[in-house]
């Protein structure tokens, strides 16, 4: 089955470039001063259960400027007579280490194959990126991602602090460079795109077996898990960029529900939430479908208001437009259609209020995130306290749901919605010609969904 899946796809993208990463360091080093040292670092292993560990995912940061995705890494950029250097600090060529735990590209490997000037050890880090921390006025070093570095950065502060007072020259401030380099990554390359666009499309597939899979007897979440992760991997994608959400029924109306144990019983919504990371870019899908294959009558009521704000929200995906428009456009249709239905008793006005209003018992959340590097990518929202204006490159999530849990004692849940929950999501990249729904090979209408879901041929 996953064959067929594969052959669907198209080719891989390249990766992305080594000049690509080059004229992004370029791009950030204009921005900085010549005597700045940048230090971007990643993040320790972390324990699964005593000696194992869980799988490694660097920091996004350092995977976007220098392409590095091993363990144990520390980038680094100072200015030399006026020319930056790039440098990073990696776990040296280790036979006995290489035997055990897998090939390491070492220091020669990082210099034949990634964009840097110069690699060493990063067993010499104290040593070598002292010697730099000394040079420099200010370090652009986010504090807390690895403590060896944030030892040594205040260590040698508090040297130079001493030796200040002789030579007039030291380390004075230390900045977290995490927002310049987010200003970056908010605006995606045609390259990143590629890369997101491959994602969304095995994910697509993924969620298509999934609905393939349901109907009939009803399968288990997990079954249907694997099928979606399996599919991942055989795909190419490294697996999941978050964890999946797989809830039928009840399940389905909690928002990061995460068990998947559950079986999905007759007459009741699976609710899929789950995304591939394809070279460290994510895409994230959420599809809501009838598991024995036909909508309820209440069921196709609720889709079809949340798949009418969904499409809403995804027109608002236009340069120019605040990235806030997509959730008010999505918030006065489902809350327009809970009216009409009878589920709101308030006028679309009282029902949108933020303190009194109807919709937000069953519309608790936001509509978009950033996506990217990050599933909830970097990027700040409200630049000097205003909704920031949709740009062209910037890609987020379109993904609008009504949840009807009839097991909150905070809400009454309508018996003829009880247990119905409908999320659908999509990743749209903002363009000048308007929004390309990169995920638009995932199923989404009620005629689709219903033709595929327990259509094994
Ligand atoms: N999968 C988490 C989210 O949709 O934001
Ligand atoms: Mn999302
Ligand atoms: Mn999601």
């Amino acid at each position: 089955m996953f064959a067929e899946m594969f052959a669907q796809l198209g080719k891989m993208p390249d990766p992305i470039s080594n000049e690509e990463y080059r004229a992004r360091q370029k791009s950030l080093y204009k921005s900085l001063n010549d005597d700045d040292l940048l230090i971007l670092c990643s993040a320790n292993e972390t324990i699964h259960s005593n000696d194992v560990h869980h799988p490694y995912r660097t920091q996004s940061n350092l995977l976007y400027l220098s392409g590095w995705t091993e363990p144990d890494a520390v980038f680094c950029a100072v200015n030399k007579n006026g020319d930056w250097q790039s440098h990073i600090f990696v776990q040296p060529k280790d036979t006995l280490k290489e035997i055990w735990e897998g090939r390491r590209p070492g220091i020669e490997g990082a210099l034949a194959d990634w964009p840097v000037d110069f690699a060493h050890s990063i067993d010499d880090i104290n040593e070598k990126l002292g010697n730099m921390v000394s040079g420099s006025s200010r370090i652009l070093h986010r504090m807390g991602v690895k403590s060896t570095v944030d030892n040594l950065v205040v260590e040698s502060i508090k040297r130079r602090d001493r030796a200040r007072q002789r030579l007039g020259t030291g380390p004075i401030s230390v900045e977290d460079p995490s927002n310049r380099i987010a200003e970056m990554r908010l605006i995606k390359s045609d390259a990143e795109i590629a890369q997101m666009q491959f994602a969304s499309d095995v994910s697509s597939l993924a969620h298509i077996a999934a609905m393939r899979h349901g109907g009939g007897e009803g399968a288990t979440e997990n079954q249907l898990q694997s099928l979606i992760e399996g599919f991942f991997r055989y795909a190419g994608t490294s697996g999941w960029s978050y964890p999946s959400i797989v809830g039928s029924g009840e399940n389905a109306t909690i928002l990061h529900y995460k068990e998947n144990e559950d079986k999905c019983l007759d007459g009741e919504v699976v609710l899929i939430d789950a995304g591939a990371e394809f070279r460290g870019y994510a895409a994230d899908i959420t599809r809501s479908w009838p598991n024995n294959g036909k909508f309820t009558e209440p069921q196709k009521a609720i889709y079809q208001i949340v798949l009418d704000a969904q499409n809403a929200a995804i027109a608002e995906c236009v340069v120019g437009r605040p990235y806030t428009a997509p959730h008010e456009a999505a918030k006065r249709v489902l809350a327009q259609g809970l009216i009409e239905l009878g589920i709101i008793n308030q006028t679309l006005e009282q029902a949108l209020d933020s303190e009194n209003g109807q919709l937000k018992d069953w519309y608790m959340h936001n509509t978009s995130h950033w996506i990217g590097l990050d599933v909830h990518d970097v990027g700040v929202y409200l630049p000097d306290g205003k909704p920031r204006l949709l740009e062209k490159g910037m890609c987020l999530t379109i993904e609008p749901g009504l949840y009807f849990g009839a097991w909150r004692p905070d809400v009454q849940c309508p018996e003829k919605y009880a247990n119905i929950g409908i999320r659908i999501e999509d990743d749209i990249l903002v363009s000048d010609k308007g929004p390309v729904v990169l995920t638009s090979k995932c199923p989404k209408t009620i005629t689709d969904i219903e033709s595929i879901v327990g259509n094994k041929s």
